[in-house]
């Protein structure tokens, strides 16, 4: 059996034996070429010209704030790093989700409980600066990881819908604002 042939069927077995509910519909196993391309099994490694038309096609979908203003809230962007809820069946989808961040990445002093499937975002502003170029990757790389890096784990929480423009402007003053505890 080819390659092709088997993930249609393993879709086919999946397909049967999901049940839609809530928010969480079957669609959810349709893929875009980004998913199709990073699905390729790992012992198989994607060419140089497939990982960069990856990262040229999500930066292209990066869509910057309407009236320029990268940094938001610093305070609301925490309370966002640290919320673990959306997007599952039993979540209501008018509630704001969270960024669930910490599950990933070591963000402040403070928070002694974080992931470590990411890197380590403490002191991120510190180290970079908050210049122009900074706030607009920063921004890209929330709202579409793979912008920045083909097939990262990261979800893609602007093009995914996961997180608003005001959320992920306060995410960004988290990452980037010299009074907050990211940069202390
Ligand atoms: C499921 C895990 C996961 C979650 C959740 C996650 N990230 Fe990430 N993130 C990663 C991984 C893995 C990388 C490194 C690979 C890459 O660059 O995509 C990364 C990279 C980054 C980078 C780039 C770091 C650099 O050195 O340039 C930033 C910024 C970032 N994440 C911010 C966030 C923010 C803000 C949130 C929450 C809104 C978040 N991440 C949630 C996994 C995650």
């Amino acid at each position: 059996m080819s390659d092709e042939e088997a993930s249609a069927r393993a879709l086919t077995v999946m397909k049967a034996s999901f049940n839609e509910r809530g928010q969480a519909k079957l669609d959810r196993l349709d893929q875009d070429e980004t998913q199709r391309l990073c699905s390729i099994p790992p012992s198989v490694k994607l060419p140089k010209e497939v990982t960069d038309r990856i990262e040229k096609l999500n930066l292209e979908l990066v869509k910057y704030p309407t009236d320029g203003r990268m940094l938001g809230d610093w305070r609301e962007g925490e309370k966002i790093a640290q919320r673990g809820v959306g997007m599952q069946f039993s979540d209501n989808p008018k509630n704001p989700a969270g960024g669930n961040c910490y599950a990933c990445h070591q963000m402040t002093k403070e928070e002694i409980s974080f992931g470590t499937i990411g890197p380590s975002l403490y002191n991120f502003g510190k180290l970079r600066g908050n210049s122009e170029a900074i706030q607009r990757y920063t921004w890209g790389k929330v709202w579409n990881a793979q912008a920045y890096s083909a097939c990262s784990n990261m979800p893609r929480f602007g093009h995914k819908g996961i997180l608003t423009e005001k959320q992920i402007k306060d995410v960004v003053a988290l990452l980037l604002d010299p009074s907050s505890p990211v940069n202390k």
